[in-house]
């Protein structure tokens, strides 16, 4: 969602600077953006609609001299996205960019009304504006006018401000939106996430939701809401702008799925040489949450099926939008598991806060290092999956998945589940996972000739049974997202109570079918749909092998056995590369899907 990057330097080329961090927050989607900047004392705002190479083309026919620029993206919450609605706002004496939501704007605006403000946009954003300037016509004090407004915001906010009479410096403050402070010999920087500024400078401090920052181009100062100081790690960021790049690849969710090898064979060598999953006793709680949004709860649901099966531990998997409606279910007995790639995401932060409310154990699965999720759980499990820029998650979900394995292992060693026997296989044929994940990637062709028979039909239908079906689940949301074809994941057995009807002459049904004793039963199912003309795509392990698929699979992809923890792992790594290659052949923005944001932070 929104992008925010604020730069103020001794030098003068902090609109060029803060573009090119704009650039590397364009991952997070957008659908407009813009720029404010003081030059000789005058005020440029400029904004364009669509692409940041839009307001490039702009801004590279004026004068962009200037110490301190604010640049955003906006991904359209409140009115459409134009140039109007674009951020920075200007009302008064005070510039502002924001991300969030300003979910009381209605009733400000009306105050502010009254006050004798008008307004242009239909944003949230320009009330917020509106208000700090109000503040600040009250008190003088820019701190305290920021103060003041951001008590009367109900929502979220991260925010970057200028004000008229002090032009090269930048204020800042964070509610439930993300934001950090980057520091250089150049100059200072404040931007919704290190990824922003790792082209220069890799010294970073959080900032937390009570404090208010004040940033010149020398020093950084932290205040609490009363204007006391207060002191601030200064951390140094391990991810490195090298991993921001394609390095080749023709998208970054290419390389990201070309990844997962390392990074899921580093989760279990971790997991073998250094885990410290001590403080997780399954047998202190009576119930377990899972809960999550998108990819992140498909993961939840092989960590909930491995979880039953193997350790046998009942779990529940909620969307993290809909876990507030469970809320009498939650006790200080509830492990709650929250799963998030960003660690950013609003549904998720609402949910994990509910639960602590109510005395829950949250332990988070969360990827980005340093996110609001990985500071709040009680226990932090990390992914290291490195950056993910692509919006369509790849190397998140399987890292997820992974560590929801190792979660099980420990899970079934506390139980005395696992023999030795069992469990010293299980850790060869873990500790391999990286050959046979090059394997299902280096198939290349097979999903480049299965794309160019589906790329061209509006409805597709995933199909499988027990983990398969989970697996399905985050095949076709892969599909949707980047191709814009309709799929639907669906219960092998389930199909036949209505959906049935949909499969018509030539209908693409992609169906999972890897855990053996479940294997007739889905392919009588596959024979349902192809009864009914269905374009059938069997995917299937090297197990089956020797068997005739052609009687029920137009095509087949055959991905190496393995077990239960890792299969979902090979399955979705080819499914992943069929929604990648129809993608490409539908010329589709694969890495920025039109409507979607990569860090989701609002409800
Ligand atoms: C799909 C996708 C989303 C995310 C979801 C949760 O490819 O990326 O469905 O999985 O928005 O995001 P995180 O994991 O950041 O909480």
């Amino acid at each position: 969602m929104c992008g925010i990057i604020g730069y103020t330097t001794k030098s003068s080329n902090s609109v060029d600077v803060a573009l090119s961090g704009l650039k590397n927050l364009e991952y997070r989607g957008y659908d407009s953006s813009g720029i404010a900047f003081y030059n000789n004392n005058e005020l440029d705002i400029v904004k364009a609609k669509g692409k940041i190479s839009n307001l490039d083309e702009k801004l590279s026919k004026m004068n962009t001299t200037s110490n301190c620029a604010i640049a955003h993206t906006r991904w359209a919450t409140h009115g459409e996205p134009n140039e109007t609605n674009a951020h920075p706002h200007h009302v008064g004496k005070v510039t502002l960019v924001h991300n969030g939501i300003i979910e009381n704007y209605a009733a400000l605006k009306e105050e502010l009304q009254q006050a004798g403000y008008t307004f242009n946009s239909q944003t949230d954003t320009e009330v917020a504006t509106a208000y700090i300037d109000y503040c600040y016509n009250k008190c003088n004090n820019k701190l305290q006018a920021l103060i003041d407004a951001c008590k009367k915001f109900r929502g979220s906010y991260a925010f970057n401000v200028i004000y008229e009479d002090e032009p090269n410096t930048i204020y800042a403050s964070r509610k439930d939106s993300p934001l950090v402070v980057g520091y250089s010999n150049k100059g200072n920087f404040a931007a919704s996430d290190v990824s922003a500024i790792l082209d220069y400078t890799n010294k970073y401090s959080l900032i937390n939701e009570d404090d208010f920052v004040k940033i010149t181009n020398s020093v950084v100062t932290f205040y609490n809401d009363k204007l006391q100081e207060v002191s601030k790690e200064i951390k140094t960021a391990t991810w490195d702008a090298n991993q921001y790049q394609k390095n080749g690849y023709d998208h970054f969710m290419l390389k990201e799925i070309y990844e997962q090898p390392k990074v899921i064979q580093d989760i279990f060598s971790r997991y073998y040489n250094d885990c410290d999953y001590a403080d997780i006793d399954f047998s202190n709680f009576d119930n377990i949450h899972i809960v999550a949004c998108g990819s992140a709860m498909h993961a939840s649901l092989v960590g909930k099926y491995l979880l039953q099966t193997y350790a046998k531990i009942p779990a529940m998997v909620e969307v993290a939008s809909e876990y507030r409606y469970s809320e009498e279910l939650i006790t200080p007995k509830t492990l709650m598991i929250v799963v998030s790639q960003s660690g950013e995401t609003a549904d998720t932060i609402a949910a994990l806060r509910l639960a602590k409310e109510k005395g829950a154990y949250v332990v988070g699965i969360v990827n980005a290092v340093g996110s609001t999720i990985s500071r709040e759980v009680d226990k932090c499990i990390y992914t290291y999956a490195g950056p993910e820029i692509a919006v369509a998650t790849t190397k998140g979900y399987t890292s997820q998945v992974a560590i929801f394995s190792t979660l099980v292992l420990n899970a079934m060693k506390q139980k005395g589940l696992l023999d030795e026997d069992t469990s010293s296989k299980l850790k060869d044929e873990l500790l391999t996972i990286e050959d046979k994940l090059n394997e299902v990637i280096s198939n290349r062709n097979t999903y480049l000739d299965i794309a160019k028979d589906i790329y061209n039909h509006n409805d597709l239908f995933f199909i499988g049974r027990g983990i398969d079906s989970t697996v399905c689940m985050e095949g076709s949301l892969k599909l949707k997202e980047i191709s814009y074809m309709h799929s639907e994941a669906y219960s092998a057995g389930e199909l036949k109570h209505g959906t049935i009807s949909l499969i018509e002459d030539g209908t693409p049904v992609i169906s999972i079918a890897t855990d053996p004793t479940l294997f007739e039963k889905t392919v009588s199912n596959i024979k349902e749909t192809k009864a009914r003309g269905s374009y059938s795509i069997f995917v299937t392990t090297d197990k089956h092998n020797d068997m005739n698929f052609a009687e029920f699979a137009d095509k087949t992809v055959i991905v190496p056995e393995a077990s239960e923890f890792i299969q979902p792992i090979l399955v979705v790594s080819a499914l992943q590369l069929i929604a990648y290659e129809t993608a490409k052949l539908r010329g589709c923005d694969i890495d920025k899907p039109r409507n979607l944001a990569k860090s989701v932070t609002v409800e």
